[in-house]
């Protein structure tokens, strides 16, 4: 798999000027991780981030094939998180959880003691909400662990560059690190890949992506007795500074996706986007969002996502190039159902009750179904790497398709056009005291007066989103 080509230039001297990878650095040779012996030695894991996802990446982890694997610890800031996780690990994977109380840990601080119940060498997964990623890979780096993070990895523009920084630390102390941006790992996009690397669709020209829903990111106002932080903490797409809102969180994939296709990253972003319909939502997001990415070559991606019941949705990626185009998603992730087309008259999908497909006289090549999923590719390829020691850091494109995400997103919240490079060295960071938070103490952001956050105000504020 090929990486696409970072434009960045003036990375090296942000790292230097970073200095919250300081305590990783000066560990780096330390804790070194015990190569385990191919499909002999158990694979022991934490989960950090007992939610939907963090709990999908056990299931995962669990069901790998390659080699024993066992759940040993667990920690989450909301107990019936952690609890509803364990229970339904324990009920899918009796004999490969063994998560007794003392290693079920709470807290903001959970994070730490389960990571400190680990030995160098052990495997731990990080499924909380993005901005405490950097926070959490820290002292995965400083234990030794291995490490499996959901992606966005950052998001905004110091996040990315400590974080880039980590992912060196990482590969110098041989640490495999996978990052969720599970499409890469999916067989049906890499065989894509490779035949659009051949040149069968020709040059790539132009990419269209659509993520477009009934809703997402709204968040209503805080009921008594629940926290602010924890409130944001659990409506954490509805807050910039816990995900990137949904533009980031949603939208990374089907961005990323096309960039692998186009073997490159944009060097700039022009967006646009509106704020209607949030009702009593107290939310940071808009509902609808218009990006055109432009790449090195000139060539664009279109990238359109909404979020508003009653419109048509559409869940999709395509690739047009000069001799043909391609589809690179199809009604979501998973399963991939690449396809190439001769022309450019790609037929829409827009429901599982158009499939299978109709016959179409234009179709060149389709990958064959039924697919594995590519949740499940992303865990084998791990493991595997972790059993056989062979390099595996995705840290390094997970932050900077992070910071893709960011670039679109903060064009269409400023209304200017970002590049690559403004976004990489952007000075606002959403939530500089994410290392320092506690159960009770305030959030990132505070509410105000009317309950309210401050949202996106397209050229009014410029330089920064809220
Ligand atoms: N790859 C994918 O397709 C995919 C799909 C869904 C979610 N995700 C990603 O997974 C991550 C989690 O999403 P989710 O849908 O599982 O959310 P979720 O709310 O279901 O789970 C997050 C969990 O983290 C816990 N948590 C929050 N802050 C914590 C902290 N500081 N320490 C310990 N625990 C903490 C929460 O209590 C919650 O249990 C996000 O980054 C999201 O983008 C990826």
């Amino acid at each position: 798999m090929s990486e696409p080509k970072s434009p960045v230039t003036s990375r090296r001297r942000f790292l230097a000027n970073t200095t919250h990878v300081a305590g990783a650095s000066a560990l780096a040779g330390i804790a070194l991780p015990h190569v385990h012996a191919a499909g002999t030695d158990t694979i022991q894991i934490a989960l950090v981030g007992c939610g939907g996802r963090g709990t999908g990446a056990a299931v995962n982890a669990l069901s790998v094939t390659n080699g024993p694997v066992k759940l040993v610890a667990m920690a989450d800031v909301i107990p019936a998180k952690l609890n509803s996780s364990y229970d339904k690990l324990k009920t899918q994977f009796a004999g490969l959880v063994d998560v007794p109380p003392e290693r079920r840990f709470l807290g903001y601080d959970a994070f730490r003691q389960a990571m400190d119940s680990m030995k160098a060498g052990d495997v731990v997964i990080l499924g909380t909400p993005p901005a405490f990623r950097w926070v959490q890979f820290t002292h995965a780096i400083d234990k030794g662990l291995h490490c499996f993070m959901e992606k966005p990895v950052t998001v905004d523009g110091p996040t990315t560059r400590r974080m880039l920084a980590l992912g060196e630390q990482a590969t110098k102390k041989n640490l495999k690190v996978g990052v969720g941006l599970m499409v890469r790992h999916c067989r049906a996009r890499q065989e894509l890949h490779k035949r659009i690397q051949a040149g069968e669709i020709g040059d790539i020209i132009a990419m269209r992506g659509y993520r477009m829903g009934q809703g997402g990111g709204t968040c209503g106002p805080r009921p008594d007795g629940v926290s602010e932080l924890q409130h944001q903490i659990q409506h954490f797409h509805a807050f910039l500074w816990a995900s990137g809102g949904v533009f980031s969180d949603y939208y990374i994939h089907q961005i990323d996706e096309c960039s692998w296709m186009k073997n490159s990253w944009p060097v700039e972003a022009h967006a646009m986007g509106g704020r209607h319909y949030r009702g009593n939502s107290v939310d940071q997001n808009l509902d609808s969002y218009h990006v055109e990415y432009v790449y090195a070559d000139g060539s664009r991606l279109y990238f359109d996502g909404r979020n508003m019941k009653g419109c048509r949705d559409e869940f999709a990626s395509y690739a047009h190039g000069s001799k043909g185009s391609a589809v690179i998603s199809t009604l979501s992730h998973a399963p991939g159902m690449t396809r190439i087309y001769k022309g450019q008259n790609i037929p829409r999908v827009l429901s599982r009750k158009d499939l299978p497909l109709a016959a179409d006289p234009n179709l060149v090549w389709s990958f064959p179904q039924p697919e594995k999923s590519p949740y499940q590719w992303e865990w084998d390829d791990l493991t595997d790497a972790i059993r056989q020691d062979k390099p595996y850091n995705e840290v390094k494109r997970g932050a900077e398709a992070s910071l893709v995400a960011s670039m679109g997103r903060m064009a269409a919240h400023t209304g200017q056009i970002i590049t690559f490079d403004q976004m990489l060295n952007c000075p606002h960071e959403f939530a500089p005291n994410v290392d320092k938070l506690t159960l009770d103490g305030p959030p990132p952001i505070l509410a105000g007066p009317d309950g309210k956050y401050a949202i996106p105000e397209p050229g009014i504020k410029t330089d920064r989103e809220y």
